[in-house]
């Protein structure tokens, strides 16, 4: 056990593990996961062998949007513990060197929030109301929408109110956005960063950081002029200025020891990301090219190579990302049979599971999601990692429509499904009701259902098992810390099909995507993502060896 160094650069190659609160561990039996259900399975953590813990929000919220609609960005939700609860949580994980990186969310606010629930009291044109985006309408009686915009989840970004005005939200009406031009909205984010800084927090991961600062000057572009503007010049995406944002909360993060580290959510062109990873900015960008690249070596390649000198460019390193909450678990996205539209974009989980012309081959999926996890843990950077993908769960698609929660599934009438199927709670054991999630008797079941797949992926059935996801998962990680010395990558010559990296110290990667066996170099075999035979690399299969 130590406490995490004070070493500025640690999360230039760390291995993160999202967390998403609710659907954790609930420690109390209301069906609902917790603070103190992290803090119950810190161990699990530390033999996992992860840097860092990145929370999604946990603060109070009606759970419109996940809790990315935020009450109060200086709270924890009552269902989910309060802030002694937090603390004990991030002093337990510190206690075991892991770091602790929560989630804020600077776009919008929740409609319940104090400053929403002012500017609905208040006239228009208040002072209230300019902290938010509000418009007339268009036509004679304002009706209309003030523009097309359509919101990130389906359906118009404007609601209006019983006024007669309408307000600004890219995402849920429940999610109004801020006006970022106010001096007050500024000063009250650099007072909850504060907040969770002073309370020991070692990073951030910033919600939509491309969407904050805006240009609303009238007359605003509709969605077909919108599409024509890039590189800054948009009236929502990407904004030069959001950066004037980003250096202030740098100014704050620079005046602890050691600095606090942010890592920005922004869906930008690659060539628009390393502003947002620059030091005078949140430092590190997402990287979701590899959420987007099909199993193909050419792709693969072309988004390694491209990261890595776009992380170069900005000071940072890269980050590689294979799941996350808001896409469909990685064995799953591999093992879809049928062209399916774009299946790992945000949110968008196009007639999956519901048209039955696409099916998904779990043999396949899961060959691949090893072979994919072996080769991005081997990259430079920091890889990002998504509760439940140790043990390798695919999406659960079995849920029926009265216990949807996402909000993307409701407003596009169930044609997308939504994000509620890589959400489902953790098993942690193999036992119904919840598979170890609740203790038992539990008051409430899982708050969404676990199929009773999640048996076989539990992690009581995968820790003795050397051939599980878990066991890959926990050596890959071992010995990538053994192993991972400097940043350097270099490339080796291969055939077609085949993606073959060597790391400083002669630690080499080779992934063969297929569809024909290709020959094992000479080397130590160190770990192997299946099983090889006589001096092959199978399809779908990655091994990680030493120079002989
Ligand atoms: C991105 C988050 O990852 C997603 O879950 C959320 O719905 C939107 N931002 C809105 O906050």
């Amino acid at each position: 056990m130590s406490l995490p160094s004070a070493d500025a650069d640690w999360w230039r190659n760390a291995v993160v593990y999202q967390v998403y609160p609710r659907s954790f561990a609930d420690s109390d039996g209301d069906g609902i996961g917790d603070l103190d259900g992290v803090r119950a399975h810190v161990d699990h953590l530390a033999r996992l062998g992860v840097d860092a813990v990145w929370l999604s929000p946990f603060y109070p919220s009606a759970l419109a949007d996940g809790g990315y609609d935020i009450d109060d960005h200086r709270d924890v939700a009552p269902e989910l513990g309060d802030l002694a609860a937090f603390d004990a949580m991030t002093a337990a994980l510190h206690e075991h060197g892991i770091r602790v990186i929560v989630d804020i969310v600077p776009n919008h606010t929740s409609d319940r929030h104090r400053w929403f629930r002012a500017a609905l009291a208040a006239e228009p044109g208040s002072d209230e109301r300019d902290r938010y985006v509000f418009r007339q309408g268009r036509g004679a009686d304002g009706s209309e929408p003030p523009t097309d915009w359509e919101s990130d989840f389906g359906g118009p970004a404007w609601t209006r109110l019983d006024d007669g005005w309408w307000y600004l939200h890219l995402f849920a009406p429940e999610q109004p956005d801020l006006n970022w031009d106010r001096r007050d909205v500024r000063d009250d984010y650099l007072e909850t960063l504060a907040f969770w800084a002073d309370r020991g927090v070692d990073g951030f991961r910033v919600d939509v950081a491309n969407l904050l600062v805006k240009d609303l000057t009238e007359p605003l572009p509709d969605r077909a002029e919108l599409a024509t503007r890039t590189d800054g010049n948009h009236a929502y995406e990407d904004r030069d200025a959001v950066h004037e944002v980003y250096a202030e909360w740098r100014t704050l993060f620079d005046s602890y020891d050691p600095p606090r580290m942010a890592v920005a959510e922004a869906w930008v062109p690659a060539h628009r990301r390393a502003r947002y990873a620059s030091p005078e900015s949140l430092g590190q960008a997402f990287n979701f090219d590899l959420l987007t690249a099909p199993w193909d070596a050419e792709t693969w390649r072309r988004v390694i190579e491209e990261n890595l000198d776009l992380a170069a460019e900005s000071g940072s390193t890269s980050t590689w990302v294979l799941s996350n909450h808001d896409v469909i678990r990685h064995p799953s996205r591999y093992g879809i049979t049928a062209a399916a539209g774009q299946p790992n974009e945000i949110g968008y989980i196009p007639a999956f599971g519901v048209d039955p012309e696409i099916t998904v081959d779990t043999a396949l999926g899961a060959t691949r999601a090893r072979a994919a996890t072996l080769l991005m843990l081997a990259l430079p950077g920091s890889a990002y990692l998504y509760q439940g993908e140790e043990l390798g769960l695919f999406e659960v698609v079995e849920i029926d429509a009265d216990k949807r929660q996402d909000p993307t599934f409701f407003r596009t009438g169930g044609e997308r499904l939504g994000r509620d199927g890589c959400r489902v709670p953790l098993p942690w054991t193999s036992a119904p009701p919840s598979y170890g999630f609740s203790p038992e008797p539990a008051a409430a079941p899982p708050h969404l259902p676990q199929p009773a797949w999640f048996a076989d992926l539990s992690l009581e059935r995968e820790t003795d098992d050397p051939t599980s996801s878990l066991s890959l998962y926990v050596a890959a990680l071992a010995l990538r810390r053994e192993r991972a010395a400097g940043e350097g990558l270099t490339w080796v010559p291969a055939g077609p099909g085949v993606v073959h990296v060597v790391r400083p110290g002669g630690w080499h990667c080779l992934t063969n995507f297929g569809p024909e066996p290709v020959a094992l170099p000479e080397g130590e075999v160190l770990l192997a993502s299946g099983p090889l035979a006589d001096g092959l690399v199978p399809a779908d299969r990655t091994v990680w060896f030493r120079e002989a």
